[in-house]
């Protein structure tokens, strides 16, 4: 039977990229839906769990994308509302790539570094950064500081975590330079997740820090985000601090994205939003 991925996108345009991936993933076909909403996804919900019953369900599977990440939570929500006990199909959630890139940025850093009691400052407070944040305390950091160039969103973005995860991530400003100096004297991990061609993180700023050991870059647009960062640095050591680009961390990110989409026709009741994926992701070896 065939494998068939009901691909959603929030979008206008469902994204080619996803497309690529879920076929590299093992899907057969895809059926792909651009500006998808939580009012008009429910038809096409149907048309996946009423056509193959029983054990013949996790041969379709549902994958929902798209650049806004509230959009397409709702649309998840939907999907999951349009279920009923086992009719229901497996669903994966990877907001323009956010969950699959932050669960790759964290398993790159403990590659070779154990985070249990560090401090780890996020610069970017965007999904990849906020997904980051959220990994680096179930992992066991002490202290996961989270900047914004305001600290009102700083404090807005912590209180949601809170709320909706129950973890205590710490509200940081990062407006200027001085500030991130602030931040990095006495941490041990600091993330770049800024957006694409901005460099979010000096040397100056980084070199100034005595106990920085781990350094990590999201964005792969010139200018990088960290300086002094290559996008091909996968562990590279610099000045005692081991440093991963964007294309290391996007090598990997490519794995995650594969297996989950793969793993969704295992079965028919997965559910890979932004707390499971990572799950997923620490079964994956991080050293390749
Ligand atoms: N390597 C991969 O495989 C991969 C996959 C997906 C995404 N990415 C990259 O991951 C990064 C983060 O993605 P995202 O979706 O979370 O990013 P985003 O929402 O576009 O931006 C992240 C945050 O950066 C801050 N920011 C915006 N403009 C800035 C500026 N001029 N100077 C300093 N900070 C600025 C903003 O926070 P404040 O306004 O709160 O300061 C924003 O929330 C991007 O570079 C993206 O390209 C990489």
């Amino acid at each position: 039977m065939k494998k068939l991925l009901l691909h959603l996108d929030t979008d206008q345009i469902a994204s080619a990229f996803d497309s690529v991936v879920a076929y590299d993933a093992g899907a057969d076909n895809l059926l792909s839906h651009g500006s998808v909403t939580r009012d008009n996804v429910t038809g096409l919900v149907h048309g996946m769990i009423f056509t193959r019953g029983g054990s013949k369900l996790k041969n379709s599977a549902i994958f929902i994308g798209g650049s806004d990440v509230d959009a397409t939570d709702s649309v998840g929500r939907a999907v999951k509302k349009a279920f009923f006990g086992p009719v229901r199909v497996s669903v994966m959630l990877d907001p323009n790539g956010s969950n699959t890139t932050a669960a790759a940025v964290v398993r790159k850093v403990l590659s070779d570094y154990d985070v249990t009691g560090k401090k780890v400052v996020i610069i970017g407070s965007g999904p990849v950064g906020q997904r980051a944040a959220l990994y680096f305390v179930k992992e066991g950091a002490r202290e996961v500081v989270i900047t914004s160039r305001s600290m009102t969103r700083a404090k807005i973005i912590t209180s949601q975590m809170q709320a909706v995860y129950d973890v205590e991530v710490t509200p940081g400003e990062a407006a200027s330079d001085e500030d991130i100096k602030q931040h990095l004297h006495d941490t041990h991990i600091a993330i770049g997740a800024g957006p694409a061609g901005v460099c979010v993180l000096s040397k100056e700023a980084w070199g100034s820090s005595e106990t920085l050991a781990v350094l990590a870059d999201v964005n792969a647009v010139p200018p990088l985000g960290v300086e002094e960062m290559e996008i091909m640095d996968d562990g590279v050591e610099k000045q005692g601090i081991t440093f991963y680009g964007a294309i290391a961390i996007g090598n990997f990110k490519m794995k995650v994205h594969r297996a989950a989409v793969a793993s969704l026709f295992e079965s028919n009741d997965l559910f890979l939003d932004e707390t499971t994926i990572y799950d997923l992701a620490r079964t994956i070896d991080n050293k390749i």
